[in-house]
């Protein structure tokens, strides 16, 4: 089943009760087209959200449970509803040392993992890791209305083409600049088994109509 990950990042457009109106949204297409959707909410509305939609973390600290204040374990997201992580997106970066552990932690508490990387050599490497996904993000198209799937389409290929050699049991997402159904189109047809957006839809007027979109692309 194709997956399609909304991050929702830290928008405003995206918080408490708007949070929930786009989470209904997303959970009337997901059960209207079979598209399996997820949302990364705000750390403070995971639990508000989970029980409308699945829901995963937009990041997890490497640390054990104990006296570590501010952090996120993958304890405290799983208490709150999660089904998942991000781990080491472009804009919350681990080393990769950091990343394997946050794999390992996750995979303790059961939470699926989605690992971001910025070049297809990276998602190649991180592969190895044995994350659920790696999803492939160019960062200098991450929140541009230029989208990976028809600009760089040759990194979606290449890094598919990598995973693959590296660990054929990891998934290939893709997202950055992603907002309409040809993108999620091409993406799939590249070898990509889901895709993530956030600005698209989060700034959008009517963000319904570009989750349906998106997600018609995938089927
Ligand atoms: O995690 C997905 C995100 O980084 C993509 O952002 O705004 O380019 O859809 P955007």
């Amino acid at each position: 089943m194709p997956i399609f990950v909304i991050n929702f990042k830290s928008y405003e457009e995206a918080l408490g009760e708007k949070g929930k109106i786009l989470a209904e949204h997303a959970k009337k297409i997901s059960a209207k087209l079979g598209v399996n959707i997820v949302i990364a909410p705000a750390f403070t509305d995971i639990r508000f959200l989970s029980g409308i939609i699945p829901v995963i973390a937009q990041h997890i600290d490497s640390v054990e449970p104990g006296a570590h204040t501010g952090s996120i374990t993958a304890e405290s997201v799983k208490t709150a509803g999660a089904i998942g992580t991000l781990i080491n997106h472009s804009e919350m970066k681990l080393n990769l040392e950091d990343v394997s552990k946050c794999i390992a932690r996750a995979k303790k508490n059961d939470l699926m993992t989605i690992c971001c990387a910025d070049s297809p050599e990276n998602a190649a490497g991180i592969a190895k890791l044995n994350p659920d996904y790696v999803l492939i993000e160019p960062p200098e198209l991450i929140g541009s209305k230029n989208s990976v799937s028809k600009t760089k389409p040759e990194v979606i290929k290449k890094t598919v083409d990598l995973v693959r050699l590296s660990n054929p049991q990891v998934g290939v997402i893709c997202g950055a600049g992603v907002a309409t159904g040809e993108d999620s189109r091409i993406a799939k047809q590249l070898g990509a088994i889901g895709i993530a957006v956030a600005s698209a839809i989060i700034k959008s007027k009517n963000p319904e109509r570009v989750i349906e979109d998106v997600a018609a692309g995938l089927v």
